[in-house]
């Protein structure tokens, strides 16, 4: 590939920026400066720095990302803020989106990437990935809901894969439940209409895990990091190449 695309892949800075680094000669291939944009390189032999650091070409990056409610799960949108606005710039540059969608006002686990393979592998019907969401619930929810999610709830549309509802907390006093709901599917509000199928509501919906990838306390709402090495290497399951 051509150096200058290389060096925009690797979160040098734009193309513009790049055209003037290596004017200034802050960039070597294979030992020597390379000032031409032009100059082709060969991303897995060759080696090339940058104002003395190697860098390391990536075809595909993760991204893990705390949701916060407000901002939509998609890469644009004429009205609202995309959960792109709050990536980086190179996760810009390497057309990251997101796996699924969440509602604009769920938070919690968003996985974005540019490797369509894996979105691909993990959104499949067929797959029947986990999804974890913890619920606060208008209402009191039963033993008797539990057992209805574990048959398989009927909605107007559509009967819903046997799904786990565990009861966390129950508030009599405010007519509050706290619960975790595991579905293996992903159909439009999906979680809502479930407990809205049980004659409640929710009131606040966080998703913390999907796959094997678990939402990490330590980053804040509205906060991303990418995928460590291992979280990366837990998406093998999928079969495809990371
Ligand atoms: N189910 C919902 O109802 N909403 C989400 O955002 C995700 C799952």
């Amino acid at each position: 590939m051509r150096l200058d695309k290389f060096l925009v892949d690797c979160g040098v800075g734009s193309r513009t920026e790049v055209k003037k680094y290596l004017k200034n000669k802050a960039v070597t291939v294979n030992g020597k400066v390379e000032t031409s944009a032009k100059c082709q390189v060969d991303e897995k032999a060759d080696k090339v720095t940058f104002q003395g650091q190697v860098l390391q070409h990536e075809t595909f990056v993760y991204y893990l990302l705390n949701k916060p409610p407000g901002v939509i799960s998609a890469t644009e949108d004429a009205r609202h803020r995309t959960v792109l606005d709050l990536l980086d710039d190179l996760a810009r540059r390497k057309q990251v989106f997101p796996v699924g969608r969440l509602d604009i006002d769920t938070h919690g686990l968003l996985l974005l990437t540019n490797n369509g393979d894996l979105a691909h592998a993990m959104l499949s019907p067929k797959k029947h990935v986990d999804k974890i969401y913890q619920a606060q619930v208008r209402g009191i929810m039963t033993e008797q809901d539990v057992e209805r999610f574990r048959q398989g709830i009927e909605l107007k549309d559509m009967r819903c894969l046997p799904a786990e509802l565990e009861i966390m907390e129950l508030d009599e006093a405010n007519h509050t439940s706290l619960v975790r709901i595991t579905i293996r599917e992903g159909k439009f509000h999906q979680v809502k209409r479930m407990v809205a199928a049980c004659g409640k509501e929710v009131t606040d919906l966080q998703r913390l895990s999907m796959g094997p990838l678990v939402l990490d306390e330590n980053l804040p709402i509205g906060m991303f990091r990418r995928l460590t090495e291992a979280e990366r290497a837990s998406l093998s399951i999928f079969g495809v190449v990371l």
